[in-house]
């Protein structure tokens, strides 16, 4: 059996911070289902928040409320000014580990607006920033030679928790088919998001919240699911991300009439009021017909920023657009839509990364998340652009120092070999000797069509309802799937299947507290319920696995500075 005092799933940028706080003072692993370098907080592109003030001054306090008001109230907010106190200084310590921010005429770090922000507060590498700064983490986890293990091309297959204590994980190797254990004192997630499960989303294929069911499955609620966030400009009919950071830099929305339409919506912010005001602002153009043509997208217009300012600001935007819609958006508008983007939701925790079981505090030992897949909460119902890439390494740096603190103490646990790899066994030759008749990909995508049409920028109770019933048919039928490949060595299908199940048991979830969620806050937009209900649900869910399925469970949100308003922008 393997063993190392701290495991950590996942390698993008909270499980690499993470990593470089525990290496050198005891044994340390990161497994990861892709190469790390792969790892999707590479597509984050916009950039990272944090107040230096270097354009305009700013604040700390500034932040702070920016974000809770962003999270439309529902972030907790002593999590909220902990992390916005410490954005500066993790700015300054990745420029010393050489993470490449564009600079101001002065040689400061450059700073640009982005939606929802009071001031200019994004440091960015042109719009390739979540790139450079996993680059940057990436070479100093390889500096550290044999302190840090890592096991590429890992896939999660389950968390073993015995007694309330967490003490390993069951992997498999994609390359040889193979299953090992590991043993571990502490146990890190740092797994990323579940976008996935819909159809137009900016979202890598990895995003299928294997940790997040992982961590269910083995007795773990999970906080605030039904918000997912829908980022305002994916490039249309395939859903990947432009970068906010086009609008931050002077950028329009466009209807089918010429109009800048964001005037009605959101006079004072225009196109950078929050990301959930944006993309219902844009669905409800297109709803109404006043899409381009009456279609279902409408312009983002960046022609009147010039070739010069494109090239040096926005690189890979105008080539996402040339590459994948044929559009140059120094002469043309691009056609976008909203797109699935963000999980506000997953598994809870506190400000170290502790995970979090109940609405007491109480800390599952051994086990701790950071980054997407982890709910602190700092996002509430709705995040603001670039508090992602700060929320990754912000939490995972406190996780890992919470989870070495930890480690410290405790022995290994004993752990018989057979007996957790057994049921994952089980599920594998389960797959392989099903007789199957129905297709996977099938499934997958009624499942997504079903969110997208179902659980989506706007939501209603009929809706919801049938689409709940339909993944609970979906599920029925995935049991039936059919797998062609059956072969050890880099089954992809297999992981695809795996992945599917993730996304399915996910989906209900989210169905679920979005059905029960009878109110609209941040990306949760019930058209039936239009109003927030801050006296019956400022509260965050918890959904619990039981014998009888899904239970729902509620806890108070930590509310310190700032009493609920009404958001104006
Ligand atoms: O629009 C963007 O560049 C995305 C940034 C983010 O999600 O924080």
């Amino acid at each position: 059996m393997l063993q190392h005092d701290v495991v950590i799933v996942g390698s993008g940028l909270a499980g690499m911070s993470a990593a470089l706080e525990i290496c050198g003072q005891l044994d340390v692993a990161i497994i990861s289902k892709v190469y790390p370098t792969r790892s999707h907080s590479g597509a984050a592109q916009g950039g990272i928040a944090a107040s230096l003030g270097n354009s305009e001054p700013d604040s700390q306090e500034e932040h702070m409320y920016d974000t809770v008001k962003g999270s439309d109230f529902l972030g907790d907010q002593d999590a909220i000014e902990m992390f916005t106190r410490d954005a500066p200084e993790i700015i300054y310590q990745l420029e010393h580990m050489g993470c490449v921010f564009s600079r101001t005429g002065e040689g400061k770090i450059a700073q640009r607006a982005f939606g929802g922000h009071s001031h200019p507060r994004a440091c960015y590498a042109a719009d390739r920033t979540g790139h450079a700064i996993l680059h940057v983490l990436y070479e100093q986890v390889m500096k550290q030679g044999k302190r840090i293990s890592i096991y590429p091309e890992w896939y999660l297959m389950s968390l073993i928790i015995r007694d309330n204590v967490c003490r390993g994980i069951v992997i498999y190797d994609i390359r040889s088919g193979n299953f090992e254990v590991i043993r571990a004192k502490g146990v890190i997630f740092a797994t990323g998001g579940y976008g996935r499960a819909y159809r137009i989303t900016s979202n890598a294929f990895a995003n299928t919240g294997d940790g997040i069911i992982a961590a269910f499955n083995a007795g773990v609620p999970l906080e605030d699911m039904e918000f997912v966030q829908f980022h305002p400009t994916g490039l249309f009919g395939q859903g990947i991300l432009v970068s906010e950071a086009a609008r931050g830099e002077g950028g329009y929305l466009i209807n089918g009439k010429g109009e800048r339409f964001m005037e009605k919506y959101a006079p004072a912010k225009m196109e950078l009021a929050p990301r959930d005001i944006v993309s219902r602002s844009e669905q409800r153009e297109i709803d109404e017909g006043r899409g381009i043509d009456g279609k279902d997208y409408i312009y983002l217009d960046l022609r009147h920023l010039g070739k010069e300012k494109i090239m040096e600001r926005l690189p890979q935007v105008r080539q996402l657009g040339i590459d994948f819609i044929g559009m140059d958006c120094i002469t043309d508008p691009l056609p976008i839509q909203p797109t699935a983007h963000y999980s506000m939701g997953g598994i809870p925790t506190d400000k170290d990364g502790h995970v979090i079981i109940d609405d007491k505090g109480t800390q599952l030992t051994g086990f701790f998340a950071a980054g997407e897949c982890a709910c602190v909460s700092v996002h509430g119902a709705n995040r603001l652009g670039t508090n992602s890439l700060l929320d990754a390494v912000v939490f995972g740096k406190r996780t890992g120092i919470a989870a070495l603190k930890f480690a410290k103490g405790p022995r290994l646990s004993d752990m018989k070999e057979d007996e957790v790899l057994a049921p994952v066994k089980e599920r594998i030759s389960a797959v392989f000797s099903s007789p199957g008749t129905e297709s996977i990909n099938d499934i997958r995508d009624e499942l997504k069509e079903n969110m997208m049409s179902n659980c989506g920028v706007f939501r209603e109770k009929e809706g919801l309802n049938k689409g709940l019933e339909k993944v609970k048919e979906l599920r029925e039928r995935y049991k039936n799937g059919k797998i062609t490949d059956k072969s050890k060595l880099f089954n992809n299908e297999l992981i695809e299947v795996l992945e599917l199940g993730h996304m399915l048991e996910f989906s209900e979830i989210i169905f679920k507290g979005a059905i029960a969620r009878e109110e609209s806050r941040g990306a949760h937009s019930r058209t039936d319920f239009p109003k927030r209900d801050d006296r019956n649900w400022l509260k965050h869910t918890l959904a619990y696995l039981t014998e009888d399925g899904i239970e729902l469970k509620y806890k108070p949100v930590t509310i310190t500075k700032y009493q609920p308003e009404e958001r104006k922008y």
